[in-house]
């Protein structure tokens, strides 16, 4: 058995009533009813702490929970369980529906403790067999964001001087592979203008101005890796929202990393991760009047 199901319940055999509900809800058989009582009988845990969210007499605790998890800095997590049903339907979709892509940040940073506390939301999100293999890389200042543009802009001229070659993206797409003469229908000519405006204007076309940023990425051996990062992305993403801090996903900025190397080691994320995700942090300089829609697209219903 990988090191990864390691079983790491306990259960206190004192406080045990063999009601069985640990046993029911386990998703991977680990425990087990032996003489009245629940046992961990199993080889393999998903470690996913079901069985200790449901005990009714507080007798499951699982070894492996990092127990600062749902501390928060900025503010107290009631943690009672919210029952199905029980939340404010209006309230959870104003935000969903109010998050906006922020394209206008002040320069006002971003405090440390409020970045730790956005990555805490991330870690509460689902990822494949309960891996949690993503890993947090957080740019807390201005200058670091803006050091990451600048390597970011040169991976980027690099690859516009290659689709500026009309033979390469011809001979390429010739050979079925058009990805750099779509590139340069897209992108060639919004990228020119955006190196350009950095490096003339200090006008930054790529993360906005944002005072921080957290890169999201994971290790190898994750089931669902870049499921795994979205989710926990789009955590941050709605509850930045509710802590006043404007988000935007930088899709450009994932594509550098993943094209190059040497950025991702720059920042210190070693080079078997792979980066899935860029959020863009800082105080929103904008406001809006109200929610708007989205496009029509396909749906069925079988
Ligand atoms: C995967 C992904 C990559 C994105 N990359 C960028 C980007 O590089 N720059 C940018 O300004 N916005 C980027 N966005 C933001 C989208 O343009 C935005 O989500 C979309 O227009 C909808 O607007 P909203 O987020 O305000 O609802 C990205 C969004 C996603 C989901």
């Amino acid at each position: 058995m990988s090191d990864k199901y390691e079983v790491a319940v306990v259960i206190d055999q004192n406080r045990c009533s063999g009601c069985g509900l640990c046993i029911k809800i386990c998703p991977s058989d680990t425990i087990s009813l032996k003489n009245g009582k629940a046992h961990v009988t199993g080889e393999s845990s998903l470690s996913c702490g079901h069985c200790m969210a449901i005990c009714p007499e507080s007798a499951i605790s699982i070894n492996s929970l990092d127990r600062n998890a749902i501390d928060f800095n900025t503010f107290d997590l009631n943690k009672k369980w919210l029952p199905y049903g029980t939340t404010d339907i209006n309230e959870l979709a104003q935000i969903i529906a109010s998050r906006r892509s922020c394209r206008n940040f002040k320069s006002s940073a971003v405090e440390r403790p409020l970045i730790e506390d956005l990555v805490r939301f991330g870690k509460l999100a689902p990822s494949g067999s309960n891996c949690q293999k993503w890993t947090f890389t957080c740019l807390t200042s201005r200058e670091q964001v803006v050091h990451l543009a600048i390597s970011i802009g040169s991976c980027y001229k690099k690859l516009n001087k290659m689709a500026n070659n009309v033979f390469l993206r011809y001979a390429l797409k010739a050979f079925g592979k058009p990805d750099l003469y779509n590139y340069y229908r897209d992108y060639y000519d919004k990228v020119n203008d955006a190196v350009h405006q950095m490096e003339n204007n200090g006008r930054d076309l790529l993360f906005h101005g944002a005072t921080a940023c957290i890169i999201i990425g994971s290790e190898p051996g994750a089931s669902c890796p870049g499921e795994d990062a979205l989710l926990a992305t789009q955590n941050i993403l709605l509850t930045a929202h509710a802590m006043g801090i404007g988000t935007c996903l930088i899709g450009f900025a994932v594509k550098a990393l993943v094209r190059d190397k040497s950025i991702q080691k720059r920042l210190g994320i070693p080079e078997q991760e792979t980066v899935y995700s860029v959020i863009a942090l800082g105080y929103p300089d904008e406001k809006y009047q109200r929610i708007t829609g989205r496009k029509v697209v396909i749906e069925r219903y079988l």
